[in-house]
């Protein structure tokens, strides 16, 4: 194995760690349909969950590795952590793929020792030797991570890296768990690492980190200065808390300054050679899909992806882009897929045209997804005279995203205006078929559509985040609403798009109740197992 590629492994982990952020909980048809995107992307590495967690995480994993885990397509992962029957399920779930990876953890701080694990560092050593070694009886890949590395002792980890790469780990990760290291100290750990291990040579080095202090990305290319070839990371930097280390800002951040990076891998100075296997030209459609099916928005001055990535607004700023885009322009915004917002589509497209389009824009869809696309699309034209490609994009991915379709929105019929309480009225069709009709005022129109539904559906939950954002200008523009609600401390997040925001609103309130239902659901079976 050569552990010294002249590429840089991109692993993503959007589906795992990205899927630990609060509320962005996925379900599997989610997942699958963000692993194929990811595929498209070239990621080299997903990771596609943590498959002993539950049934619905180890069938997710599963069904990625058979799908998306073709002889051409990524290595498929699975987290596990340092266990037996972690390592079990995991090897299980992996299997249909046709490379598949184990990826096992355990803590090697004294902090996690002391107060998590209640372990020496001499037991914690044998676990992951021992546990490296039994991962190796399923896959000949495994990745090993020493939880909390940049607060770890550095001889233990030496130690400890040392042990699993005998044992046969092929990939050892250097978590930055708590986002707590600076760039220099960060590359500094790599380096002491190389240096001090003697066995090195044996595996790739990777990076893992959180944004905590908003330096995962900076860590992340220090690291590679000093040896780090495999960066872990998300799409739209989504993860526990601030979130893991942006994929979009790493991939164009290698890609745009080449020149600089191309000596620290071994290449001549001025080397057009991508430092990736990423088709940057996706980036743009996966940050979009991966934004609305988790409900995490993405920040409009966010690098590369945010609505403002590209805008200019200072007059001077627009009269030098005018003059020569290289006066304030790093990257064109076609790189990472940005097209311009052309008008392609209208009410007399027929299903070929819109099947054609699509497929240009990089939609793979089944037959059935083609269908309520195309009556979507349909309906749409019949509001909106003129149906851009962003507009297409809303509508996909709005009737391919999959909240459990347990309770249906009906009818949503509202009456406001300055002289009238909101009045709401909405009809839902239960899990069960039956259709349940309620009426409510609130204090404006949406409001009143959510007491409305409260009075169906008795869940009770704390609305936390509601925003609307247009698709595009102008007043027939599509409203696309994202919320998140707040249960029994756990947090859910619904969005769906419509001309109508009343109507795209009800639509995402009842696409979060349904998440939450869900959720509900799969805790009460699971503890029906346990009792068992
Ligand atoms: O942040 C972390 O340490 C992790 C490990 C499991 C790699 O996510
Ligand atoms: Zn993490």
């Amino acid at each position: 194995m050569n552990t010294m590629p002249e590429k840089i492994i991109i692993f993503d982990t959007t589906l795992r760690d990205g899927e630990q952020s609060p509320g962005a909980t996925l379900n599997i048809d989610e997942k699958l349909t963000i692993a194929k995107q990811l595929a498209r992307l070239g990621v080299d590495v997903i990771e596609a969950g943590f498959a002993f967690t539950s049934s619905g995480d180890f069938e997710a994993v599963s069904k990625i590795a058979q799908t998306v885990g073709t002889d051409n397509g990524p290595v498929i992962c699975s987290l596990a952590r340092a266990r037996q029957d972690d390592i079990n399920a995991a090897a299980a779930a992996i299997k249909p793929a046709a490379k598949g990876r184990i990826h096992t953890f355990i803590a090697t701080s004294n902090i996690h020792l002391e107060h998590k694990l209640k372990k020496t560092k001499a037991e914690v050593l044998a676990i992951a030797r021992e546990m490296v070694a039994y991962a190796k009886t399923f896959t000949t890949d495994v990745e090993f991570s020493p939880e909390d590395a940049g607060r770890s002792d550095p001889e233990f980890l030496y130690e400890v890296l040392e042990a699993v790469i005998a044992a046969g780990a092929t990939t050892v990760n250097i978590p930055d768990t708590v986002g707590y290291t600076t760039p220099s100290e960060f590359g500094a750990i790599i380096k002491g690492i190389k240096d001090n291990v003697p066995n090195i040579d044996k595996a790739i080095i990777s990076v893992h980190g959180h944004n905590d202090l908003g330096l995962a990305v900076a860590n992340f290319l220090e690291a590679v200065k000093n040896g780090a070839r495999q960066l872990e990371c998300t799409i739209n930097g989504i993860g526990e808390r601030a979130g893991n280390a942006a994929l979009e800002e790493l991939v164009m951040a290698l890609h745009v300054r080449r020149q600089y990076f191309n000596p620290f891998l071994g290449r001549p100075v001025d080397s057009e050679a991508p430092l990736t296997n990423i088709d940057t030209r996706q980036i743009y459609k996966t940050s979009r899909q991966v934004s609305n099916l988790t409900g995490m928005l993405v920040q409009p001055n966010k690098a590369i992806v945010g609505a403002n990535a590209f805008a200019h607004e200072s007059g001077i700023h627009q009269d030098g882009v005018l003059k020569n885009k290289l006066t304030y322009e790093i990257m064109d915004a076609q790189l990472i897929g940005l097209t311009e917002n052309l008008i392609v589509l209208g009410k007399h497209s027929g299903r070929n045209a819109f099947r054609t389009r699509l497929k240009e824009l990089g939609f793979e869809l089944s037959e059935t997804e083609l269908n309520k696309a195309f009556v979507r699309f349909k309906e749409v034209a019949d509001k909106k005279k003129e149906i851009s490609d962003w507009d297409l994009e809303a509508i996909v991915n709005d009737e391919i995203q999959q909240a459990p379709d347990l309770f249906r929105l009906e009818l949503v019929q509202v009456s406001c205006g300055d002289q009238a309480r909101p009045t709401a009225t909405v009809t839902l069709r239960t899990p069960e078929g039956e259709e349940l009709t309620d009426a409510a005022i609130g204090t404006g129109p949406v409001d009143a559509v959510y007491k409305a539904i409260n009075r169906v559906v008795d869940m009770p939950n704390q609305l936390i985040e509601f925003s609307v954002q247009s698709v595009t200008a102008g007043i027939d523009a599509i409203g696309e609403v994202t919320i998140r609600l707040q249960h029994q401390g756990r947090v859910y997040s619904g969005h769906a798009a419509n001309t109508d925001i009343i109507v795209a609103s009800a639509q995402a309130y009842v696409n979060a109740m349904n998440r939450l239902c869900y959720a509900l659901q799969k805790n009460k079976e699971q503890q029906q197992v346990s009792r068992q």
